[in-house]
C-alpha cells in the first residue's frame, strides 16, 4: 500500500539521522521498495538551536535532496520540510517567529517530549498549542509511559492532540509490551499517523513490513489508509489550500 511519511531523519547531515547524501539516498531507495511516495522530513528542533538560519538551511537540504533523488531514481520524490521538536515552553513563540517549522507549513507541528515526561506536560502542552492555533502531533507516544494508564490518550485526543506510532513498534514481538499496548491502540482508533522514524538505513530503518503485516489481519482497510497516508494527505492538502489563499493575495 502506498504510503505518505511525516516524520524521517532522511535529511543529510543535520541530526543523528543520515549521515550524508549517500546515505539519505541509500533510505530513500528503501523507502520506495516498502511503497513510501512521498515524505514530510523532520530533523529535530529545540528552542535550544532553533533559528531562522536552521529552517532556511532545512528547506534548502529539502531543494537539494529532490533534484539528487529525481537524479539519482529518475523519480519525482516529493519532499517537504518540518521539523520534530522537543517539547519546552518556548516552542510556541519560536514557531510564532519562523525559528521552528511546522509539518510543510501548515499548522500541525510534531513535537517530542522526553520519555518519563509526566502526563500534566503532556496535557498542558496539547492545551497550550491548539490555544495557539497549531495542531500538536505527539510524536512516538509509545515512549510516553504515562500515557499507558486507561483514559489519557483519549483525553489528549478529545483536547485536539493526534497521535503518532512508529511502524517498528507495532511490527515488534508480541512479547514486547510495548508492541501489545500499540496494537491495542490501533485496535481503538486511537492513533493518527504511523511512521518509520527512519534514522539510518539499518538500525532505524524505513522498514515497514511487520507492521503492515499484522494491520492487515487485525484493522479496517479505510482505517489502515488513514494511518499510512491519509492522515499525512490531509496535511499536505492544507498546505496547498493555504498556498491557493496566499496566491490569490498576491494578484
Ligand atoms: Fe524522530
Amino acid at each position: 500500500m502506498k504510503k505518505v511519511e511525516m516524520h524521517c531523519h532522511i535529511l543529510p547531515g543535520i541530526d543523528d539521522g543520515a549521515e550524508d547524501m549517500k546515505q539519505s539516498l541509500q533510505m530513500l531507495h528503501i523507502a520506495m521498495e516498502h511503497e513510501i511516495v512521498g515524505a514530510i522530513v523532520t530533523p529535530h528542533g529545540s528552542a535550544r538551536d532553533a533559528s531562522r538560519e536552521r529552517t532556511e538551511k532545512i528547506r534548502k537540504l529539502c531543494r537539494i535532496f529532490r533534484a539528487k533523488a529525481e537524479q539519482q531514481f529518475d523519480v519525482i520524490f516529493p519532499v517537504f520540510p518540518g521539523q520534530e521538536i522537543l517539547y519546552s515552553s518556548d516552542i510556541r513563540r519560536l514557531l510564532d517567529e519562523g525559528k521552528l517549522l511546522t509539518l510543510a507549513d501548515t499548522r500541525y507541528v510534531l513535537v517530542e517530549f522526553m520519555p518519563e515526561v509526566p502526563y500534566s506536560t503532556l496535557f498542558a502542552a496539547v492545551r497550550e498549542l491548539r490555544m495557539a492555533g497549531y495542531v500538536p502531533i505527539l510524536a512516538h507516544v509509545e515512549r510516553y509511559h504515562v500515557l499507558r494508564e486507561d483514559g489519557r490518550i483519549e483525553e489528549l485526543i478529545h483536547d485536539g492532540a493526534k497521535i503518532q506510532i512508529n511502524y517498528s513498534s507495532v511490527g515488534g514481538s508480541w512479547y514486547s509490551k510495548t508492541t501489545r499496548w500499540c496494537r491495542k491502540q490501533l485496535e481503538e482508533q486511537n492513533v493518527h499517523f504511523l511512521s518509520t522514524d527512519m534514522h539510518d538505513p539499518l538500525h532505524r530503518s524505513p522498514d515497514t513490513e511487520a507492521a503492515e503485516k499484522w494491520m492487515q489481519k487485525h484493522l479496517e482497510p479505510e482505517y489502515i489508509r488513514m494511518l499510512v497516508h491519509g492522515s499525512a494527505r490531509e496535511i499536505l492538502e492544507e498546505k496547498r489550500r493555504k498556498k491557493l489563499k496566499s496566491d490569490k493575495g498576491t494578484r
